[in-house]
């Protein structure tokens, strides 16, 4: 809801409430964002006389905003902020104008309540087309130059998210030179909060820092060209002691895919300023007399109760706003992808035994990764040669997606379309296509270049090689890769004077093809990808409805930096595999049903040669994906919870159905206790929680083994093999049928864990890296 009342504006989602008005010298002040405060007609007056600044003298060292005035813009909540007026914070927006000058002043001339949202023109939005949501328009002009700033407000009522963007017009006769405009700026009057950051690096994304910004700025931004895995846009804003169910929390994210910005200042007077947006680092945009230029678009959120409601709302906003499509609601095949199965090594007859073993395990689309086009046998060549490697794929692309359809799976293939390697018929045809500085080595990164999607013609060569490929026959899923950072940032279709333009005008490029590419093929699944998580945000979120997470298949990493995603993203647009160990990435070992479990809380599949697999595994992962298609609408379509650093939940929208899984770090011995308590139940219904049965191995035991054989076993001699094979041990069974209300607030004690003192049957084997799944179902 918007409401307007006088020079206030009032915005209201189901529990928040952002408030901001206009002082008497025009500037936007902002009142409150938080919980909602509902204000009376009656009390609308007083009310806003008490939410505002009050000056009665002048603050030391300071500039007053103008003459009479005893204004200190430095010192007030304000919704935008400019340079050379004495706010000496982190800037909105920094303008150089045709006399040289950088100094703005916007302020307030008109505001409006649309009832038809005026939409992004060349960026993803969290508008879909002909969506009915309300936005607030706010006209804004500079005191002296003709340049006008527009600010739009978007509420999501249901979600608790507001989204915030703007618009900057040159009415002037000359151009003017944008050094940096935000997406959106939140001013609160406090210090000392926590910034909640995600970031690290190649196989290790979304680890959670927390940092009390006192005093200062604390900045979380890249530079690489790409949204990054060294710190991704999404970021909290918290009272220090938040925890997951207490506390104030603001939530922020930006739908943007390429250098991004991210502040938290906190002035001499312990107000706090966050802003968002395009990274000005490299940053000029040039723009010419009656053009404008378009900022991404910001969203927050706020809860009240902790980081849990935050990443509830941010769940449902990404799930309800950001992902669209076909795919958008449904819940996603289980797929066998080649990459840690046979690398670069692909060729027909490795694709359909591949196909063939998938199959038997209940795998419903198998994709080939990298290495399937013309020289590809390594990452050095053929980036930019879209066809077939006719010696791999003799019957091409359409050939094989034939064979693989006919055993009965879907078909999906790799691209990283972005990409050029010296090595190419591309490159020899169009070296200019590369973006690289003239007269500069390029420095590489994989031993590739990036195509300059600046360029109208690179986008169309992009363009038209993709649908070659994704139109081929048979082809129902998508896999598009990227995997390098920005250098020699440069385009050769832009004047000198642009080159400050080059990043983010590659990410428009990006979006028109992406734009292009999803709407000619409406039922093909895109899946993202950038090395795994060095692009995943919102912008690519809403063309690809799902994001491979990590190239880190590791269960228990995967356990750090789903947990990661969880704060931000839904669990539906975060692809995790099942994969070998040792692990490709860690080399450590970690059990069959854990990979699976961490696995499966994410959209589920598998990257591993499941023909060497054995026996025993490969039965387990039958099982497995059974359980997985059974449960899948409630991995998909719940609400996901972080219950402890050890456990995770998934309940489904009707509070009928649930699933969770604790894990284990390393283990100790002489330590027993476990219990499980769950987070979302209803407390009127009654439960049967349950596990699945487990079978263990009796190798688990080494040469305990002797404690109970007749005769003894040598460790790993063939007598210990094949009792292993014939032998198992059955695990615990955990099995109550209890009140939701038991659940959530005294929880199930589990069985005692296995401690180095004895093993039976109502023992949980619970050795290191160990997991359980519990399944929950309402029996009303
Ligand atoms: C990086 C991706 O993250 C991997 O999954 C794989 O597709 C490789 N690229 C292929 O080159």
């Amino acid at each position: 809801m918007i409401a307007v009342r006088g020079n206030t504006f009032f915005l209201s989602t189901d529990n928040t409430s952002y408030i901001f008005g206009v002082t008497d010298e025009g500037l936007l002040e902002h009142y409150h964002y938080g919980k909602r405060v509902d204000v009376s007609d009656e009390a609308v007056t007083d009310s806003v006389r008490a939410m505002r600044e009050k000056v009665s003298h002048g603050k030391g060292t300071t500039i007053n905003y103008a003459k009479d005035s005893l204004t200190v813009t430095e010192d007030m909540l304000l919704e935008v902020s400019s340079v050379g007026k004495g706010d000496l914070r982190e800037p909105f927006i920094l303008v150089r104008y045709p006399d040289g000058s950088s100094t703005s002043d916007f302020i307030f001339k008109e505001a409006v309540v649309l009832d038809t949202p005026e939409m992004l023109k060349g960026m993803p939005s969290a508008i879909s087309a002909g969506e009915n949501v309300k936005q607030l328009k706010v006209v804004l002009t500079e005191r002296v130059r003709p340049v006008t700033l527009v600010l739009y407000y978007t509420v999501f009522e249901k979600c608790n998210v507001i989204t915030r963007r703007a618009v900057l017009v040159n009415s002037e006769k000359e151009n003017i030179v944008i050094k940096r405009i935000m997406s959106a700026q939140l001013d609160i009057d406090e210090a000392g909060l926590k910034a909640i950051t995600f970031g690290g690096n190649w196989g290790r994304e979304m680890k959670r820092t927390d940092t009390i910004v006192e005093n200062h700025t604390f900045v979380n931004a890249t530079a690489s060209g790409v949204s990054s895995n060294r710190s991704n846009p999404f970021v909290m804003l918290t009272k220090a002691d938040a925890t997951e169910e207490a506390g104030d929390c603001y939530g922020f994210n930006l739908i943007y895919s390429g250098n991004h910005y991210e502040a938290v200042d906190v002035s001499g007077f312990y107000k706090t300023r966050f802003i968002t947006g395009i990274n000005p680092q490299n940053f000029e945009w040039v723009l010419e007399p009656g053009e404008e230029f378009e900022t991404p678009e910001a969203v927050m959120t706020y809860s009240a109760a902790g980081f849990r409601e935050l990443s509830l709302n941010m769940q449902h906003f990404v799930k309800k706003h950001i992902v669209r499509g076909k795919y958008a609601d449904k819940p996603r095949p289980i797929l066998l992808n080649s990459w840690e199965a046979a690398y670069f090594n692909i060729s027909e007859s490795r694709i359909l035994s591949l196909a063939k073993k998938a199959k038997e395990a209940g795998v419903e689309l198998l994709v080939m990764d990298d290495g399937w086009f013309k020289g590809r046998n390594d990452d050095t060549t053929s980036l930019g040669d879209w066809t077939e490697d006719k010696k791999k794929l003799p019957g091409g692309i359409e050939g094989l997606a034939r064979k693989v359809n006919d055993i009965g799976l879907d078909f999906g293939i790799w691209v990283e379309p972005e990409m050029i390697s010296e090595k190419s018929d591309l490159y020899e045809v169009h070296p200019e296509y590369a973006m690289t500085v003239p007269g500069r080595d390029n420095s590489p990164g994989r031993n590739q270049m990036i195509l300059d999607l600046t360029q109208p013609e690179v986008r169309e060569y992009v363009k038209n090689s993709m649908r070659r490929v994704i139109g081929a026959k048979g082809v129902s899923y998508v896999k598009w890769d990227m995997n390098r950072m920005f250098s020699d940032v440069y385009s050769k279709a832009l004047p000198p004077e642009r080159q400050g333009e080059c990043a983010h005008r590659y990410v428009l490029g990006l979006y028109e093809i992406l734009k292009a590419l999803t709407e000619e093929f409406p039922d093909v699944l895109f899946e993202n990808c950038a090395s795994g998580g060095n692009r995943f945000d919102l912008g690519m979120t809403a063309y690809m409805p799902q994001t491979w997470g990590s190239d880190d298949s590791d269960a228990y990493e995967r356990t750090f930096i789903q947990t990661g995603y969880s704060y931000g993203y839904p669990m539906s647009t975060v692809t995790a595999h099942v994969s070998a160990c040792p692990n490709h990435q860690t080399l450590r070992n970690t059990p069959l049903d854990t990979r699976f479990n961490v696995a499966a809380f994410g959209v589920l599949g598998y990257e591993i040669n499941l023909g060497e697999c054995n026996a025993e595994d490969f039965k387990a992962i039958k099982a497995q994906i059974e359980t997985y298609k059974e449960w899948r609408d409630v991995f998909f379509g719940g609400d996901f919870y972080r219950v402890d650093d050890t456990q995770w939940m998934v309940v489904s929208p009707d509070r009928k159905r649930a699933v969770t899984m604790i894990w284990n770090g390393l283990c100790n011995p002489n330590e027993f206790y476990r219990k499980i308590k769950t987070v979302g139940l209803a407390e009127d219904k009654t439960y049967h929680v349950y596990n699945v049965k487990l079978r263990h191995n009796i190798k688990q035991f080494g040469s305990l083994v002797n404690q109970v054989a007749p005769v003894h076993v040598k460790q790993d001699s063939l007598m210990h093999n094949t009792i292993a094979k014939f032998v198992k041990m059955d695990g615990e069974v955990e099995d109550y049928t209890v009140s939701g209300e038991l659940l959530n607030n005294v929880g199930i004690k589990l069985t005692q864990a296995f401690g180095g003192t004895g093993y039976n049957q109502e023992t949980r084997l619970f050795q290191d890296f160990s997991s359980r799944m519990y399944f929950i179902e309402s029996i009303d």
